[in-house]
């Protein structure tokens, strides 16, 4: 289920007694690894509460349109850029009706018409009310404009009927929305990422290393996988899990870090260079500890081997990305960059607003073309990055 993972999903609730799943379902997407945020209509409430929805999510739950402490921090329109995906579930025959005519008087119709991100929809009434041909109508006005449609099951209802009508189970809806994030955009790929920094040894006790989370490549190992791609993160030292489905190799040093490239990237489709790779190290490791004594020291640094121009060079290459954290004049430097080392794409940023930082903002640099991506999450910023990749993995293979 690692396609959920860190994905922010807005679930809607409106008014219908399988609103009760819905509690189930957001322990279910957290369970996943997704970030929820509930919004309620006000007949949701009648059925479940807003204090039932917060505790399992996290977030505080979103209930009225005009509520000044939310327009504050996180109103109907931030919240509605927030989501990667909008769910409505259990969605009512009321709301389907809603949505069929773009009405948006409370905050969650006002959501879905503020929402550029997919939208789903898991229907739940009466089998009666489902196969009223005005019900079936809006259905089909929702299909047109590439809502999703979610169930309904058929089975016993709760006021007796048996029949279609019956809210999707929350387990299989969780499946439908991982599903939405399986792209297969680099389906049957073999990317190869390295992340994090390298350390040189000064001596036993001390080294020399450059500033790094690596979130930014363990973001995209993430989105590669959930693309489809198999996936091999060479990674220095880091605080961060292995993402599921991928393939972890821990290095220390850039040598090492170059000697685990050069062994994985042999069938690779794509090499991302993302870590922060010493560029000098010492050039001689003392084997005791060096002691205090003189005021002043000198230390004889020698350069390290630059690991994507080492993968540029191979004669089969794979399609090589990189990156340039630069303090001044960023996209120029990058461009530099991209035509020094060869590589078919890099991403240029400013290092001051990037270490540690869970967002990024990025300009995609390569001979003919600079695009600036909308600046968020770096997960977000990620699958922007890799359509970006998968695009020049098309044109490549045309030309
Ligand atoms: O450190 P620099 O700004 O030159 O990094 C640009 C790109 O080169 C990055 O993608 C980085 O991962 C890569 N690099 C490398 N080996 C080095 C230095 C940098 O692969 N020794």
């Amino acid at each position: 289920m690692s396609s959920l993972s860190n994905k922010r999903i807005l679930l809607g609730i409106t008014g219908g007694i399988a609103a009760y799943k819905s509690a189930e379902l957001t322990r279910l997407f957290v369970k996943a690894g997704a970030e929820v945020r509930v919004a309620m209509t006000e007949a949701a409430t009648e059925f479940i509460t807003a204090l039932t929805m917060q505790a399992l999510s996290g977030n505080r739950v979103q209930l009225d349109l005009l509520d000044p402490e939310a327009e504050a921090a996180m109103g109907h329109i931030e919240l509605a850029r927030w989501a990667d995906l909008v769910l409505i579930a259990p969605a009512t025959a009321d709301f389907l009706a809603k949505m069929a005519h773009a009405q948006a008087d409370d905050i969650l119709s006002t959501l879905v018409l503020a929402a550029s991100v997919p939208i789903a929809v898991a229907p739940a009434m009466n089998q009666a009310m489902w196969a009223d041909a005005g019900t079936q109508a809006n259905l089909e006005i929702l299909r047109q404009r590439k809502y999703h449609v979610f169930g309904p099951a058929d089975g016993d209802q709760a006021c007796g009927d048996v029949g279609p009508g019956r809210m999707m189970e929350p387990a299989q809806l969780l499946e439908s929305c991982a599903d939405m994030f399986e792209s297969g955009l680099l389906a049957g790929q073999k990317i190869v990422i390295t992340g994090g920094p390298t350390r040189e040894a000064l001596d036993p006790v001390r080294y020399i290393s450059n500033h790094s989370s690596g979130k930014m490549a363990y973001a995209l190992a993430t989105e590669a996988v959930a693309a489809g791609a198999s996936v091999v993160l060479i990674s220095g030292p880091v605080n961060l899990q292995t993402p599921a489905g991928v393939t972890r190799i821990d290095v220390v040093t850039a040598q090492e870090m170059l000697d685990a490239t050069l062994a994985n990237v042999i069938d690779a489709d794509v090499f991302i260079g993302v870590a922060a790779v010493v560029d000098y190290r010492p050039q001689q490791v003392a084997t005791d500890k060096i002691k205090k004594s003189s005021d002043t020291m000198q230390l004889k640094l020698v350069k390290n081997p630059d690991i994507i121009t080492a993968v540029a060079d191979l004669e089969n290459r794979p399609l090589v990305v990189g990156f340039a954290a630069e303090t001044s004049n960023i996209t120029e430097n990058g461009r530099e960059k991209l035509l020094k080392k060869k590589l078919d794409l890099l991403f240029a940023n400013n290092a001051a607003d990037t270490f540690n930082s869970d967002s990024i903002c990025v300009t995609a640099i390569s001979t003919d073309t600079e695009t600036e991506l909308p600046a968020g999450n770096k997960h977000v910023v990620a699958r922007n990055m890799l359509q970006l990749i998968a695009d020049r993995l098309v044109k490549n293979e045309k030309t």
